[in-house]
């Protein structure tokens, strides 16, 4: 039974795709303002050194199997987090997948069904079902933050501009996907006012991961700082928007 809220100290931050990438460089980061990660992984063995790694630099470590696509890992995620913290204080919504063959891969008109299915998946289906039962733990924080980690890529006013800079860039199934997500922050955000839950879409930047491949113009210690800056926004900040390093990033 949720009745009253609790002081938040350590934050109790849950990451997902953490493994690699955006998310483990985010949850290093948050491990060095001293919070408690729920590390949210599909290979548990393979992420035994992340565990370590996030202990050296100050913060606290709890592996969790969680691909967000899998409703028992959904449910065991909220399991254990409500029996060993009872609350949530940040949930960085970072895991995603690119599946259309990079940047200039598929079109809206190439797209297969499969594609589109297997995309929205995790960047959306799976984000919005993990918020969707971990919203009890985050109303039990004294504050909380959800960070989506969005894209430039699903901005519909960044690509409706037919001389703009994604000009000729328009992979599908990964873009909608990123607006549906987008989609989700200003929705969810409203619901996050009454219950003191900030709501907000993080672009990284263009960033050098597996997915924004060797050619992006920011390492990964510059592409977290914004999923950061947005997870420790203290209460009655900003919510509902869409930024990148403070700045605005149109919808
Ligand atoms: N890099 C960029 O330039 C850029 C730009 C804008 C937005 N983003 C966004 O930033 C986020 C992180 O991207 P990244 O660049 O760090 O990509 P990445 O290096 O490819 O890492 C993706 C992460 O997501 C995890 N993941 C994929 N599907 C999952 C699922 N179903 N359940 C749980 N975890 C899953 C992966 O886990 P495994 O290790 O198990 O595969 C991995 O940890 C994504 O949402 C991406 O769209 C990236």
């Amino acid at each position: 039974m949720i009745n009253s809220r609790t002081i938040a100290t350590p934050l109790v931050v849950l990451v997902t795709g953490a493994s690699r990438g955006l998310g483990r460089e985010a949850a290093l980061q948050l491990a060095a303002k001293g919070c408690r990660l729920w590390l949210g992984v599909r290979d548990l063995a393979g992420s035994q050194p992340l565990v370590d790694e996030v202990r050296k630099r100050g913060g606290q470590a709890e592996l969790l199997q969680l691909d967000i696509t899998k409703p028992e890992d959904i449910r065991s995620a909220f399991e254990k987090i409500a029996a060993l913290d009872g609350r949530l204080d940040v949930l960085v919504n970072n895991a995603g997948v690119m599946l259309d063959g990079g940047w200039l891969g598929n079109t809206s008109l190439t797209v297969s069904g499969a594609t589109l299915q297997q995309t929205f998946d995790t960047n959306f289906f799976g984000t919005v079902a993990l918020t969707q039962a971990l919203w009890p733990l985050l109303e039990r924080a004294s504050s909380a933050n959800v960070v989506n980690v969005s894209s430039r890529m699903g901005s519909n006013a960044i690509h409706a501009d037919p001389d703009g800079p994604l000009k000729g860039a328009k992979p599908f199934a990964y873009d909608a996907s990123k607006a549906a997500l987008n989609a989700f922050t200003t929705h969810l955000a409203e619901l996050g006012r009454d219950a003191n839950i900030q709501v907000n879409s993080a672009y990284p930047g263009w960033v050098r991961t597996e997915l924004g491949s060797d050619y992006a113009d920011l390492s990964v210690e510059e592409g977290a700082r914004t999923l950061v800056e947005l997870a420790l926004l203290p209460a009655g900040s900003r919510t509902g928007r869409f930024e990148f390093l403070g700045e605005d990033v149109p919808w």
